[in-house]
């Protein structure tokens, strides 16, 4: 069957990418069901022949109008479509979207009818935030990873900033490969807008953010900076979780130890 991904060395590897993570995704435990989403901007990668192809649905609403989104293109996995599944079928159970004029609308344009996430929503505003902010970055990721969502059901770990300076202390890769920290945000109904709304707040200051006892969403230039990020704090989380269940709080390197690093590395904050 013919696929827009032919002979477009390009865009496959992009779409190659997103199925590699979507196995690791399912391997990890983090992918339920249908649990999870990912959309890449693809529009750097899109050529004339892609502009012109023909619509193979009608124009769906977005919800709200993107002004920063005109023109451009996404591959979007499907809403109740299985990240196991995207790993080895991506064009079945992902397609590519084209955002129309008016900004408030798209249509699917290839390869198949595969209507895009149910968090559309807040994926294409993230989208929206960064392409107004003139960011690099091209991923929107959603993962519902165990360890990290278990942590959100603790109040005390809701607090500002708190559950960051705790992962960070639990192995240096943590502070210098997610170094803005993870942002937290109150449980909103998934899909809402209220949800997209609380996630670009966070986003002015964190590259993740956790959506409490729900999942944690990530941005980056590709899919795999934004799924190492989730994984390195997910395996602070498993330090953190291992050494509790081994009967002791764990110490954490220290604040100054912390900072040492980030000088080192010359990290943000
Ligand atoms: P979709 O199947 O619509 O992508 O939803 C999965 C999910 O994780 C919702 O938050
Ligand atoms: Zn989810």
């Amino acid at each position: 069957m013919k696929s827009i991904l032919d002979n477009r060395p390009e865009l496959a590897k992009q779409v190659g990418d997103v199925a590699e993570v979507a196995g690791y995704l399912w391997q990890k435990g983090w992918a339920e069901r249908n649990g999870g989403n990912i959309t890449i901007n693809i529009t750097d990668v899109v050529d004339d022949e892609i502009k012109s192809l023909k619509p193979i649905s009608d124009k769906i609403a977005i919800g709200r109008t993107l002004p920063n989104l005109k023109g451009c293109y996404f591959f979007c996995k499907g809403t109740n479509r299985r990240m196991r599944d995207l790993a080895r079928w991506p064009m079945d159970n992902g397609s590519v979207i084209r955002i129309l004029d008016d900004c408030a609308h798209y249509e699917i344009i290839a390869d198949n009818p595969v209507k895009p996430t149910s968090e559309l929503v807040s994926h294409l505003s993230i989208h929206d935030y960064l392409i107004g902010k003139g960011s690099s970055y091209k991923a929107v990721f959603h993962s519902h990873p165990i360890d990290l969502i278990a942590m959100t059901h603790n109040p005390a770990f809701l607090e500002k900033d708190k559950l960051t300076f705790l992962l960070w202390s639990m192995i240096p890769e943590t502070r210098a490969f997610c170094p803005r920290g993870l942002g937290i945000i109150p449980y909103e109904m998934p899909s809402s807008f209220a949800l997209a709304d609380a996630t670009i707040k966070e986003l002015e200051e964190y590259d993740v953010v956790m959506w409490e006892k729900h999942g944690v969403v990530a941005t980056g230039e590709d899919i795999m900076e934004a799924f190492d990020m989730v994984d390195t704090l997910s395996k602070s989380a498993q330090i953190y979780l291992t050494a509790k269940s081994m009967g002791f709080e764990p110490t954490g390197t220290t604040l100054e130890q912390m900072n040492e690093l980030r000088d080192a590395f010359n990290l943000p904050k």
